[in-house]
């Protein structure tokens, strides 16, 4: 049973007390956005950046819900005792007490936000990341992947896929060409450039993503956002995965064959470590 204290509408309380409505448009119909946020040592990493993309996925879809996010989510983990945790925060467009495909109205937004004890990778350093074994499939996924929705059921599915023949994650195509992974961004590295696909492949803006090549560019390694096909990751030095728990992580199999040499690789070696400095200068006030 999960003792940690959840957030639901206005309220800190023990996850069996928080109940919402069986009528709420996020059960029913996913009609809701949300954001996974890694706090370390008890303090938010690129928590702006997370609270923008909420507000783009939330103007995205139509709803309105004005909150000091900070305040309320700082407060969140100070309650489950600060120290590593993702927080999960979930805004749906709340209940009118039936089912009916068109709201009426304005509603009350449900917002419920919920944490959980994550490993500080940063801290545990390189040698205790695994490569990741993955698997291509097809993209099963809606048009509007831009958005942070918890539409998630064909994420779900293709992640069972992966999971079934023995894999950490799917690397999706699309019309030919590589988006990104069930819940994960991806990166290409040939000849020292990282590629990466661009965001009007219809792909989620990752904050991870989005720092890898704030980091690269500051290091001076030169980055592409482009279309990637299948076949380029047969001829690649390095593949790599993001999200914001797991951070930049090496793929090293693909459809059971390694990646090169089935090693991690020595730009991947790098920006964990450019990762690990930037978390050091954000605990120190730096970044
Ligand atoms: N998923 N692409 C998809 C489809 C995702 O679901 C995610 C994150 C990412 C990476 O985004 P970021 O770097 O901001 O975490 C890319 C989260 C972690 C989840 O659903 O649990």
């Amino acid at each position: 049973m999960n003792s940690e204290v959840v957030y639901l509408n206005g309220q800190f309380l023990p996850p069996e007390q928080a109940q919402i409505s069986v009528f709420d448009r996020g059960f029913l119909f996913a009609d809701s956005v949300y954001e996974v946020i890694p706090f370390y040592q008890g303090v938010g990493f690129r928590l702006q950046e997370h609270l923008q993309r909420l507000a783009y996925s939330l103007d995205a879809i139509g709803l309105q819900a004005e909150q000091d996010w900070p305040v309320l989510l700082n407060e969140l983990v100070r309650r489950n005792g600060g120290g590593n945790r993702s927080v999960y925060l979930q805004i749906s467009r709340g209940s009118e007490g039936r089912r009916r495909f068109a709201s009426e109205g304005k509603l009350q937004p449900t917002v419920f936000a919920c944490t959980t004890p994550i490993r500080h990778i940063y801290d545990e350093g390189a040698d205790r990341i695994q490569g990741y074994n993955v698997i291509l499939t097809d993209d099963l996924r809606w048009h509007r992947c831009d958005i942070k929705s918890t539409g998630l059921l064909a994420n779900l599915l293709m992640q069972q896929q992966a999971h079934r023949a023995g894999a950490d994650e799917a690397l999706l195509v699309r019309d030919g060409v590589l988006s990104e992974g069930t819940s994960s961004n991806l990166f290409v590295v040939r000849d020292g450039v990282i590629h990466t696909p661009r965001l009007s492949a219809g792909i989620l803006g990752g904050t991870t993503r989005a720092l890898i090549l704030e980091l690269a560019t500051d290091a001076g390694i030169p980055c592409q956002e482009t279309d990637l096909r299948p076949e380029a990751l047969a001829t690649a030095d390095e593949v790599w995965i993001s999200s914001s728990t797991r951070g930049v992580v090496p793929v090293t199999r693909i459809d059971g064959q390694p990646v090169a040499d089935g090693q991690k690789g020595p730009l991947w070696q790098h920006m964990f470590a450019l990762f690990t400095r930037f978390q050091h200068r954000l605990m120190t006030g730096e970044a």
